[in-house]
C-alpha cells in the first residue's frame, strides 16, 4: 500500500514536471518564430533627433500605364494660377508617382553626367550621418523603380539593372562600400541621382527639431547651389535665398510639418519660375555658377522670347522608416514659352499669374529681366485665343495642370 501511494505521488509530480517543460518549450518556440516581445515603436512621442526604426513598407506602385521610355512625354504641369498666393501648397502624394520618368530621361541623364564630369563633388555629398539614409533611399528605389517602370529597371542581387543604359547599379552587400571620412567607394547619392531625372536631398532632424540638409545630389538646380545650402537648416536655406514672406507665411507651418511627417503620408508640391535661357542644369543668364555671387540682380534683360522657358518643379517629401530621414525630391519640367502658349487658356492664365505677383515675389523671380519681352507676347497670344473663343477659362484647370 505504501509503495503504491508513493508511486502515484511520484507519477503526479512527473506529469506536472513534464507539463511545465512543454510550456517552456512552446514559449521558446514562440519567441523564435514570432520574434522577441518588443516595445511598441512610438515615434510620435520621440525625443527630437532620435528616431526608432519602423517596419513600414510603402504600398507597391502600379506599373505606369503604357509607359515607354522613348515615347511617354513629360506630364504637362502648368502650375500657375490666375492669382499668385504664397502657401506651402502641399498635397498628398499617390505612392505610385514617387518618381516620374519620361522620354526626357536621356537628356536629363546626359546633362547630369556632363555636369558631374565638370563639377563632381560640388554637386553631391553623403555625410556620415546621412549614410544609412542614403542606402535606405537606394533600397527603396530598388523596390519602387522595377515595379513602376518594369521595361526600364530590374532588381538584382546587389541593386538595380538599368536596361536603358545596360548598367548594373550596385549598392548592396559588398558594394555598400562608401566611406564618407575617406571618400573611398561610390557615393550612394550620386548613384541614386543617376537613376532618375530628379535632384535628391536628405533632411535630418537635429536635437532641437531643426531639419538640416545633410546629404544630397543637386545636379540640375537651375538657380541655387548645393554647396551654398549644405548643412543648413530649413530656415537658413530659405532665408539665405530671400524666399518671399518665408518667415511670415511659411516657416512655422513648414517646421511643424517636418517634425510631424509620418512614413505613410508622403506629399508633393509644384512651383514655377521663368528662366531667360535654355540651360536645364544651370541658368547661365543669371551668372556663372562658380564665379562670384549670382542672382537675378546680375542677370541681363532677356531680348528674345525664344530664350524664355517655363521652369516648373514637382517636389516630393517622404520619411524613410528605418533612418527616419526625410527625402526631398525635385523633378524639373522645362519648356519653351513659345510651346506652352499654344495650349488653351495658358497664355492668359500665366499672364494673370505674373501680373499678380507682389513686389517681393517680382524681385525673387526676376520680373524686370523678362517683363518687356514676355508680357506683350503673352497678351498677344491670349488675345489670339480669346478671338477664337477660349473665354473665360473653362475645361480642365485642376491645379497643378
Ligand atoms: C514643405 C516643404 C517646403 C516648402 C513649403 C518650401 C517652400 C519654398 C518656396 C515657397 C520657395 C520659393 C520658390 C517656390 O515657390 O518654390 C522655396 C525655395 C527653395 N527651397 Fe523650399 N520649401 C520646402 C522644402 C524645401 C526643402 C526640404 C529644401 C531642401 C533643400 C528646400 C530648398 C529650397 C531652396 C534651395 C530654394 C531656393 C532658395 C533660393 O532661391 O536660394 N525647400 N521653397
Ligand atoms: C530608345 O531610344 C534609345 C536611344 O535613342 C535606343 O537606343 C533604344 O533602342 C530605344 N528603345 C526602344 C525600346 O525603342
Ligand atoms: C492666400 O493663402 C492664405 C493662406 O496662407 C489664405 O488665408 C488667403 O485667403 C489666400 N489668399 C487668396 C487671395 O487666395
Ligand atoms: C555642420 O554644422 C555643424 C553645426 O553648425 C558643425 O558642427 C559641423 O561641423 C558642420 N558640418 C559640416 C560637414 O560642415
Amino acid at each position: 500500500m505504501t509503495d503504491l501511494n508513493e508511486t502515484s505521488i511520484n507519477s503526479v509530480e512527473a506529469i506536472s514536471y513534464r507539463y511545465y517543460n512543454y510550456v517552456a518549450l512552446i514559449i521558446i518556440l514562440g519567441i523564435l518564430i514570432i520574434g522577441k516581445p518588443r516595445k511598441k515603436v512610438d515615434n510620435k512621442n520621440r525625443k527630437l533627433g532620435q528616431w526608432t526604426a519602423e517596419d513600414y513598407k510603402p504600398p507597391s506602385p502600379a506599373p505606369y500605364p503604357n509607359w515607354d521610355l522613348n515615347k511617354t512625354g513629360p506630364l504637362p504641369y502648368r502650375a500657375f494660377k490666375h492669382k499668385y498666393n504664397i502657401t506651402m501648397g502641399i498635397r498628398n502624394m499617390d505612392w505610385s508617382s514617387w518618381f516620374e520618368i519620361d522620354n526626357q530621361w536621356f537628356k536629363f541623364h546626359r546633362e547630369k553626367l556632363n555636369r558631374l564630369e565638370k563639377y563632381d563633388t560640388s554637386l553631391y555629398e553623403t555625410t556620415k550621418e546621412a549614410l544609412p539614409a542614403a542606402y535606405e533611399l537606394l533600397e527603396e528605389m530598388r523596390e519602387y523603380l522595377p515595379k513602376r517602370y518594369p521595361s526600364m529597371f530590374e532588381s538584382t542581387e546587389y541593386g538595380i539593372h538599368n536596361k536603358a543604359t545596360d548598367e548594373d547599379v550596385n549598392f548592396m552587400g559588398k558594394y555598400r562600400n562608401f566611406n564618407p571620412a575617406k571618400k573611398t567607394g561610390v557615393d550612394p547619392m550620386k548613384l541614386a541621382a543617376l537613376l532618375v531625372q530628379d535632384d535628391l536631398a536628405i533632411m535630418m532632424e537635429s536635437k532641437d527639431g531643426q531639419y538640416i540638409l545633410k546629404g544630397g545630389a543637386i545636379i540640375l538646380p537651375g538657380f541655387w547651389k548645393f554647396r551654398d545650402k549644405f548643412n543648413m537648416t530649413l530656415e537658413n536655406i530659405h532665408t539665405s535665398g530671400d524666399v518671399p514672406k518665408f518667415k511670415e507665411k511659411l516657416q512655422s507651418g513648414m517646421e511643424k510639418f517636418f517634425v510631424r511627417l509620418t512614413c505613410d503620408k508622403p506629399v508633393v508640391r509644384n512651383n514655377y519660375f521663368l528662366q531667360t535661357d535654355d540651360q536645364l542644369g544651370w541658368s547661365v543668364s543669371i551668372g556663372n555658377e562658380f564665379k562670384g555671387k549670382v542672382g537675378w540682380g546680375t542677370a541681363d534683360e532677356a531680348t528674345e522670347i525664344e530664350k524664355i522657358h517655363l521652369r516648373s518643379e514637382r517636389q516630393s517629401l517622404r520619411r524613410l522608416p528605418k533612418s527616419g530621414a526625410i527625402i526631398f525630391t525635385v523633378r524639373t519640367y522645362f519648356i519653351p514659352i513659345t510651346e506652352i502658349v499654344k495650349e488653351p487658356f495658358i497664355p492668359r492664365r500665366l499672364l494673370n499669374g505674373i501680373l499678380s505677383w507682389e513686389e517681393d515675389v517680382q524681385d525673387y523671380r526676376g520680373f524686370t529681366k523678362f517683363k518687356d519681352v514676355l508680357l506683350p507676347y503673352l497678351e498677344e497670344k491670349a488675345l489670339e485665343q480669346e478671338r477664337l473663343g477660349f473665354l473665360p477659362e473653362e475645361g480642365p484647370n485642376v491645379f497643378p495642370f
